[in-house]
């Protein structure tokens, strides 16, 4: 796994606000990153990866308004990605509170991957789309 999880422009989805969410996003894997390494322990990494949660939760309604609002295409597809990721962090999520093995290690590596391709494969499809209608 990276130590340093940097967002990267090749990881631009030429819609700023949406840039910034996966920032934002990136900055909370290394935050848990961190709070792993820390020694703090299971509740310090539970509060980042709650947090992180509630973002990631929060940035597909996010990105799935503005898809909705210009009529995107490939809108249904793009909002089954998410709810299967949801629904993997939710299992996650479980297998944290009660307390079972590395499950913030294995969170954190599968939440890198996804990112990284589902940015760079799914989510850089709306550019154009949303380039062409004046979204930026
Ligand atoms: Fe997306
Ligand atoms: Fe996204």
């Amino acid at each position: 796994m990276n130590a340093l999880f940097q967002w990267k422009p090749s990881y631009s989805v030429k819609v700023v606000a949406m840039d910034n969410q996966h920032k934002k996003l990136f900055d909370l894997v290394n935050e848990l990153h961190e709070a792993m390494g820390s020694g703090h322990g299971k509740d310090v990494a539970g509060d980042v990866l709650y947090r992180l949660i509630d973002y990631t939760v929060h940035h597909f309604s996010a990105e799935e308004r503005l898809m909705e609002k210009h009529k995107y295409p490939q809108l249904p597809a793009h909002r089954a990605a998410h709810k299967a990721l949801t629904d993997k962090v939710v299992a996650f999520k479980k297998e944290f509170d009660a307390g079972t093995g590395n499950v913030t290690l294995e969170l954190m590596t599968f939440l890198q991957e996804w990112l990284r391709s589902h940015i760079q494969t799914i989510d850089q499809r709306y550019s154009d789309f949303l380039n062409a209608q004046g979204v930026h």
